[in-house]
């Protein structure tokens, strides 16, 4: 699957089978973020790989509720090992970096015949008691991580005149 195949099938996935997902599988998920690039390639990440039932269920309840995420047999927890550095742009590194990394992550997913969707809706405090993330730890997003039971149509995007300018900001 090329590239853009990749990133234009890829769908938020909310419902799962109920299906080990193979280990080699997840470790090219794991590698994917691995590769992904980094402000000045800090690499400040840890990837939580979470298979057991009950913290599935936690990092469910954690993330209000949304139980979906428990039906998935993995869960994939971003976590920022530095959240000081601040880009010469502005821009918290560690959002950007582990963003990326997380991109990378669910479009490997995809292309290997996997679901997932992007949890950004979590109380962290709760997750990392759950995963015994120490304080200094960030968490930037999670992730369910299965074969999907379902197959959505695409969500509406803006178009390209709604999201591009030429030469000047309008
Ligand atoms: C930063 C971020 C946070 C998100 N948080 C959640 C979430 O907590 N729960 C959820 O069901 N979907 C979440 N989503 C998924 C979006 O709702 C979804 O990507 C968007 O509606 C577009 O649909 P698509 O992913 O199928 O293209 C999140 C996506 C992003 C990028």
């Amino acid at each position: 699957m090329d590239v853009f195949t990749a990133i234009s099938g890829r769908r938020s996935i909310r419902a799962y089978k109920d299906i080990e997902v193979e280990e080699d599988k997840i470790s090219k998920i794991i590698e994917a973020g691995r590769l992904s690039p980094s402000a000045s390639n800090r690499q400040e990440w840890k990837f939580v790989i979470v298979r057991n039932k009950d913290s599935r269920r936690k990092i469910a309840k954690a993330a209000y509720d949304q139980n979906f995420i428990a039906e998935a047999p993995a869960v994939i927890v971003a976590c920022a090992t530095e959240s000081k550095a601040v880009m010469p742009c502005g821009q918290n590194a560690y959002t950007v970096d582990l963003s990326i990394a997380v991109s990378y992550m669910i479009l490997a997913a995809h292309e290997l015949g996997l679901g997932t969707c992007w949890i950004g809706a979590f109380k962290e405090e709760e997750v990392k008691a759950v995963l015994g993330i120490p304080e200094h730890i960030r968490v930037v997003a999670l992730f369910p991580v299965g074969y999907p039971n379902q197959n959505p149509t695409s969500r509406p995007r803006k178009s390209i005149d709604q999201v591009v300018c030429i030469e000047k900001y309008q």
